[in-house]
């Protein structure tokens, strides 16, 4: 069973971790890159359960912060909401700082999973200092791999519950009733980023400043890229040999 406590990373603050089951001799620590759309979201929450390390995903800070009510956000979070508001895009200060605020996550003894963060280079240098400084290091950097159509297909046809978070897809994973989530019967909508045209401007910005961490990380000796394509079980899989090449 997952016993992942995600309070922390979300809320930031003070919040507190529940998590009490034993800590894992060897957590893991690792990043997951890829195009909007590729399927990080689903490969972590699948790697979450078998890993027991949290996934962290800064995409889900931000969702939260606009669900929030104001007075509870942290400082990071107001100024990541102010950006949101007026229809700019979080500068890496901003994203940085909210990282920051978690500093707990990133030294927890289960690991984590980072999803979505680094975004840039400029990011992933802060990730690597912070990790520096309480003398940790990451394991590896997936990098998921899928042509541009399918990527696409996948944004397109997701539906996420507005409760839980979980993710479907209308065609390749969808609900057993209509619009209603299978874990908690929470309702499912379509995220605004997932609109035909913000998808495009998405990928531009993916190509423009995550694209580039690849060769980072390939430089610093961590990335392996994964085919993305089949069904999630399938990447799965392959992504469960790859770290298990890791660990021998
Ligand atoms: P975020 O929420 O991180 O979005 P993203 O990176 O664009 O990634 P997605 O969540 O859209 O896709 P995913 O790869 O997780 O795919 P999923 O598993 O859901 O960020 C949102 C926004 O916040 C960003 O655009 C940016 O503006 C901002 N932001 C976030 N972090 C930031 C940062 N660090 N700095 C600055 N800005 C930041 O899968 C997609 C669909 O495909 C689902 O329906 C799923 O069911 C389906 N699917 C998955 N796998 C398969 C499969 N194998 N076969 C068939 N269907 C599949």
């Amino acid at each position: 069973m997952n016993k992942c406590d995600r309070n922390v990373w979300l809320q930031g603050g003070n919040s507190v971790c529940c998590r009490e089951d034993k800590p894992l001799p060897r957590p893991y620590r690792i990043v997951l890159l890829g195009a909007p759309g590729v399927g990080k979201g689903t490969q972590a929450e699948m790697l979450s359960e078998r890993l027991q390390a949290c996934q962290l995903s800064t995409g889900d800070i931000f969702r939260a912060a606009k669900a929030a009510d104001p007075a509870t956000l942290t400082p990071a979070m107001r100024d990541a909401l102010g950006y949101m508001q007026r229809g700019e895009l979080v500068p890496d200060d901003t994203v940085i700082a909210l990282v920051k605020e978690r500093m707990t996550c990133l030294q927890c003894p289960y690991g984590f999973l980072l999803d979505g963060f680094p975004r840039t280079v400029h990011q992933a240098e802060a990730l690597d200092e912070m990790l520096q400084q309480v003398n940790l290091r990451l394991d590896c950097v997936l990098n998921y791999e899928l042509p541009l159509d399918e990527v696409v297909t996948r944004l397109s046809g997701r539906r996420t519950c507005r409760e839980c978070k979980t993710t479907y897809h209308v065609m390749t994973k969808p609900p057993r009733k209509a619009n209603m989530c299978d874990k908690c019967g929470g309702e499912l909508y379509q995220r605004e980023d997932d609109r035909p045209e913000s998808i495009r401007v998405r990928l531009q910005a993916y190509e423009q400043s995550t694209a580039p961490l690849v060769e980072y990380y390939s430089k610093h000796g961590l990335l392996r890229s994964i085919s993305a394509a089949g069904t999630p079980l399938e990447v799965f899989e392959r992504t469960m040999v790859v770290l298990n090449e890791r660990r021998i």
